[in-house]
């Protein structure tokens, strides 16, 4: 059996919207090997799609037709820590397995760009894949065909404390409620931002972040489908994070949080137990 380990993601970085993500240190792990039949458990006993529904395999025969290669069948055992329509990156996760599952299969006849690009197009944008196939902080454009990304420096002065709400958000959902267009004033107030965000990230200015991950692109319409967010985000700022943004198409929230910040996560916590939000957890990564 081929086994692999996909992380978990952040996308958007507040301003980045389907440009920016990074890879946290929160994994699925996955064994799969080729047969002639679909035969999917999943390892935690968690409910997932057991038949040609299911994101890895639907993936993996993808990247053998892409081959020119029929799949007839794949035996997968999933466990799957990274919660699902919470905004880190499962769907992505499952669709970075089945490529770098099935590529292994036929002896890795694509490139790592070659994946990236197949993910992009499988997902639509590529601000989870890429970070999950190439691990870091990823800046990535995907001009409907190529993706054109870097991957950045890793600070080990940060964490990432991500506050996950007790429900879900689809991404369909979150996608459908932003705006068809955008006024000039609201792209340069994004555009900037996105460039201060990663300029200031490279260059260790995370005094710069709380402004960096504003945005007008995407928050402001999410926030109404993320009860207690502005909330959450005061909260988090009481407790000296460095910036919070919605994470991915939310609902979790994420806060960049300097490494000396001993006991932000337990704050965190509690502060949230006593605002009546006791249903949110609150677990801290590493850039993976
Ligand atoms: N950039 C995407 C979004 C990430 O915000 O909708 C979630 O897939």
């Amino acid at each position: 059996m081929i086994k692999i380990q996909i992380p978990a993601t952040s996308a958007n970085l507040g301003a980045g919207f389907d440009a920016l993500g990074l890879a946290l240190t929160y994994y699925n792990y996955i064994e799969m090997e080729e047969c002639d039949k679909i035969d999917i458990t999943a390892a935690d006993g968690l409910d997932i799609p057991t038949d040609e529904r299911n994101l890895i395999y639907i993936s993996a025969k993808d990247l053998f037709a892409v081959c020119g290669k029929k799949l007839e069948g794949l035996r997968l055992i999933q466990t799957s820590n990274i919660p699902m329509a919470r905004g880190l990156g499962s769907s992505s996760a499952c669709i970075i397995a089945g490529l770098v599952g099935a590529n292994k299969m036929l002896g890795d006849p694509l490139t790592k760009d070659d994946l990236v690009d197949l993910a992009a197009q499988i997902e639509g944008h590529p601000d989870n894949t890429a970070p999950a196939l190439l691990g870091g902080i990823v800046t990535a454009v995907f001009d409907g065909r190529k993706v054109h990304w870097v991957k950045q420096e890793v600070f080990t002065k940060l964490k990432f404390v991500a506050i996950i709400p007790d429900f879900e958000l689809k991404t369909e959902e979150a996608r459908a409620c932003l705006p068809k267009e955008v006024s000039h004033k609201d792209a340069v107030y994004n555009l900037s931002r996105a460039a201060l965000f990663s300029a200031s990230l490279l260059t260790g200015k995370f005094e710069n972040l709380k402004t960096a991950v504003d945005d007008r692109l995407h928050q402001p319409y999410r926030m109404a489908l993320i009860p207690h967010c502005k909330d959450v985000f005061d909260i988090a700022y009481t407790h000296g994070a460095y910036a919070a943004y919605i994470s991915g198409a939310g609902p979790t929230i994420m806060a960049i949080v300097d490494e000396s910040n001993q006991y932000f996560a337990g704050k965190m916590k509690f502060s949230l137990d006593n605002a009546g939000l006791k249903g949110w957890q609150v677990k801290e990564f590493h850039i993976d």
